[in-house]
């Protein structure tokens, strides 16, 4: 898949301020899936997870993939070639999906909510039964899920308890749209890839200058000082993070079991002393 066609994959999430939004919503995670791949916008811009596999049933897109894949820079990215609901149904029965992964899923959306019925994909989901399945079995995954989609009855009816965020978008034919994010996890108190935390580039650009300065001012004051910030930092990071990554009720958990399934990319990262020496 050559970049360009990457940036114009139909339904490609990297439009302007798009990705940003998504991996703004995306809890710290182990193993990252993104079920309906196509060009990937948000699968090549958010920090990599330990683990990435990337589904999509288009073969040409799978096939793109081979040749993107090194150029993309993704350690540890598997790319499947076939239905998402059966392999996410085949990995669940198998008992393969874990509380610290996160699948996030656009599918080619409700051809009822698309202001064209034109086909966009190879393969389209034009069935609401397809998406009636989907849905059902995203109920059932013990995992963190993201779901984009635009607003529907059945959406709202099949997941009525899910947490949404919506944000203003453009159709292909640069009409706005409103974009819907439906998630099956709490807003988190911690998030994979800071890099894009603020709601519009204004907001992100001055996070980035903050991080700046402060960096600067730590590695120009005393090493024990330093320290000190550092273990005040830590300190106040293990008494406010969230408990839990995904707290699905999972038979014969505890809390206390839950809270052991933390991976360590939940604890606060603090900068290798080195880098102030
Ligand atoms: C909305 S696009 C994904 C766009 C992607 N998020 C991006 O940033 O480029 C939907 C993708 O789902 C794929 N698809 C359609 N039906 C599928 C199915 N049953 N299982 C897996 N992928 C499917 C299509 O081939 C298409 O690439």
């Amino acid at each position: 898949m050559t970049d360009t066609i990457f940036m114009t994959y139909p339904g490609g999430k990297n439009g302007s301020g798009v990705f940003q939004q998504l991996i703004n919503l995306m809890p710290p995670h182990h193993t990252y899936i993104e079920a309906f791949l196509g060009g990937g916008a948000v699968m090549r811009t958010k920090r990599p997870a330990t683990e990435n596999i990337g589904i999509d049933i288009d073969k040409n897109v799978i096939w793109e993939w081979g040749f993107a894949k090194n150029r993309a820079g993704i350690p540890n990215l598997t790319t499947v070639c076939n239905d998402a609901i059966k392999v996410l149904t085949i990995e669940l029965e198998d008992h393969r999906i874990t509380a610290d992964t996160l699948i996030y899923c656009d599918p080619p959306y409700l051809m009822s909510t698309r202001s064209s019925q034109r086909q966009l994909y190879a393969i389209e989901m034009a069935e609401e039964q397809q998406h009636r399945d989907l849905l059902n079995l995203l109920r059932k995954l013990p995992c963190m899920v993201m779901l984009s989609g635009y607003w529907s009855p059945l959406y709202a009816e099949l997941l009525p308890d899910w947490r949404t965020h919506t944000y203003q978008a453009q159709t292909r034919s640069g009409k706005p749209a409103t974009e819907w994010v439906w998630m099956n996890y709490p807003e988190p108190f911690e998030l994979h890839d800071y890099r894009f935390l603020g709601n519009n580039f204004r907001q992100r650009e001055s996070i980035k200058r903050q991080k700046t300065r402060w960096l600067t001012r730590l590695q120009t004051m005393p090493a024990l000082k330093r320290m000190a910030l550092l273990d005040a930092i830590q300190s106040m990071s293990a008494s406010t993070s969230s408990p839990t990554m995904y707290s699905s009720p999972v038979p014969g958990e505890t809390a206390e079991s839950i809270d052991t399934r933390r991976h360590p990319s939940q604890q606060l990262a603090l900068p290798d002393p080195n880098l102030f020496q």
